[in-house]
């Protein structure tokens, strides 16, 4: 019988791109309301690794079975690692890519460097594990493309935005995926 694990989401777009990944390991994942859990933790740690944490263990406590969470953001080397754990609350959504990049208007072309960040955390009562995925380009100087959400528009990879990609592209070398393979190779040695 397929292993069963928690994500401690209702975003479908999460729930399709994880389910994705861990289907092939025989592993199915439920959302946290499919599995009757209605929390919303705040996420008041100063790390990904602490949010993640925080939203797994509180959907644990729920559901009593094994929870995964993801946090994530991106993290600007000009700007001394900002928004980073604030990136989804930097700016009113839809605003964050014109807001970095008006603060980025004097900052020249070599030194726009930056990470998108995800760390999924692991959860199930016996065990706890965090799991990161880093994935390094450049600030634009303008938003192009779209696909994607979020700083995508803005985030250039190997001379294209992440919203220039389609969502295999992006799938491939995203710090989502990234730290999922972390989380997948774990199960595969188990
Ligand atoms: P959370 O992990 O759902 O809390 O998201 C954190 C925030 O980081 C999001 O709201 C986005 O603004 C940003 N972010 C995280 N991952 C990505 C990505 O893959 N593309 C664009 N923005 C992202």
């Amino acid at each position: 019988m397929n292993k069963k694990i928690v994500l401690a989401t209702n975003n479908a777009n999460k729930l399709r791109e994880v389910s994705a990944i861990l289907a092939p390991l025989g592993i199915d994942v439920i959302s946290q309301r499919e599995a009757g859990a209605n929390c919303d933790p705040e996420e008041n740690g100063t790390t990904f690794a602490e949010n993640a944490m925080i939203k797994a263990k509180a959907v644990y406590e729920a559901v009593g079975m094994p929870v995964i969470a993801d946090d994530s953001g991106l993290c600007v080397d000009a700007l001394d690692g900002r928004p980073g754990v604030y990136s989804a609350r930097y700016a009113p959504k839809g605003m964050e890519c014109a807001k970095l990049l008006d603060e980025m208007k004097d900052v020249p072309e070599n030194k726009r460097h930056a990470e998108f960040r995800c760390v999924i955390a692991y959860v199930d009562g016996n065990s706890e594990f965090t799991f990161e995925g880093v994935c390094r380009g450049v600030i634009g100087f303008r938003e192009q493309g779209e696909n994607g959400f979020g700083y995508d528009p803005i985030f250039v990879y190997d001379g294209r935005t992440m919203a220039e990609m389609t969502d295999d592209e992006k799938n491939k070398i995203s710090h989502r995926s990234m730290a999922l393979k972390k989380l997948c190779d774990h199960f595969k040695v188990e």
